[in-house]
């Protein structure tokens, strides 16, 4: 039987796949256990030749239909703690990456930061044809604290702004950082925090109820840069994680208890939350609410 090789450079216009093949026609089996849904059909011209045959003979045009997806994000905060995590994901995975802040590009260096295309602007005033063109989902790192008025703000509205205009774009996907609850009674949730996350949360369940995706997670470690200095959070975040899920089994009794988990939670890996970011952003089938467990599960199916 003969085989046939061949390789082939796809340059779709938003695509920056290359692809090694055999010709069986795999190319689109780019990962077996993630779906690619949303994809752009490239048609690929490429020459073979049979083996053992040195030169010049019996070489020939095969044309091979691909299904190629092309995913193009844009982070709300893109620059800050979590935002920078995601974009350095989504490079990684291939993903084109556009992110808003005020600040805009971030002052240090790197490989994936030149890749990212970092816009300027507030979300509140900004220009949605300039930052949501060819965009396949939005996923907003907004949120903080400060005064009742500046945290429904920036939890609440500024997310409610973000998702009503990614749904006028008719953007496919919004996926929302958002937070845990700690199991605190309702009376401790009243905080513009709390109450401006779950108003968000609330719009993009409701403007996205078959694709958007609230995640969870508690306190987030990695390293977190601030004023050109680098606070190293994950020295305590990781020892703890790794301790609290050794005794989970052991705790789980008390997670029933209010407030239990403000000692009880396991801190979560930026970069974890990274990659369940980029799960969320290549699956279709992953939408809802996603709790800190299931955060680090959504990252384990797409790391390396
Ligand atoms: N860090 C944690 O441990 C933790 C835990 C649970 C949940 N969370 C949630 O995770 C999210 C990200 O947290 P983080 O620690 O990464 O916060 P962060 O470092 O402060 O990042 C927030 C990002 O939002 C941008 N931003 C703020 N206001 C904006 C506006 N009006 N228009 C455009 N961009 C704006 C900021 O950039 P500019 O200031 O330059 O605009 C920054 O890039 C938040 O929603 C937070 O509540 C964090």
């Amino acid at each position: 039987m003969t085989s046939l090789y061949g390789t082939a450079s796809i340059s779709a216009a938003s695509s920056r796949y290359s692809i090694a093949f055999l010709p069986s026609f795999r190319v689109a089996q780019h990962s077996p256990q993630l779906s690619y849904p949303r994809s752009h059909r490239v048609g690929v011209r490429c020459s073979y030749a049979e083996p053992g045959v040195k030169e010049n003979s019996n070489v020939g045009t095969i044309d091979v239909v691909a299904d190629i997806k092309t995913e193009r994000i844009v982070v709300l905060g893109g620059s800050g703690f979590v935002g920078t995590a995601i974009c350095k994901a989504a490079i990684s995975k291939g993903i084109e990456v556009i992110s808003l802040s005020r600040s805009g590009r971030p002052s240090y260096s790197g490989s994936w930061v030149d890749q990212v295309t970092w816009i300027t602007g507030d979300v509140f005033y900004a220009n949605w044809d300039e930052v949501l063109g060819g965009a396949t989902a939005v996923v907003s790192t907004l949120g903080g604290f400060g005064s009742e008025e500046q945290m429904q703000r920036i939890n609440g509205e500024a997310n409610v702004v973000a998702v009503n205009a990614a749904k006028d774009f008719g953007i496919p996907k919004f996926i929302l950082i958002s937070v845990h609850d700690y199991n605190l009674p309702s009376f401790l949730l009243t905080s513009g925090y709390f109450t401006g996350k779950r108003k968000a949360e609330s719009e993009v369940l409701s403007k996205y109820p078959m694709s958007g995706v609230v995640f969870r997670p508690g306190f987030i470690y990695g390293k977190r840069k601030v004023d050109g200095f680098e606070i190293p959070l994950d020295l305590v975040g990781e020892p703890l994680e790794k301790l609290l899920l050794s005794i989970e089994n052991f705790t789980r009794p008390l997670n029933s208890l209010p407030a239990s988990d403000l000692l009880l939670a396991p801190p979560v890996s930026v970069d974890d939350l990274g990659f369940a970011v980029v799960n969320a952003v290549i699956d279709d089938a992953f939408f809802g609410v996603f709790t800190i467990e299931q955060i680090r599960e959504a990252a384990a199916a797409v790391k390396a």
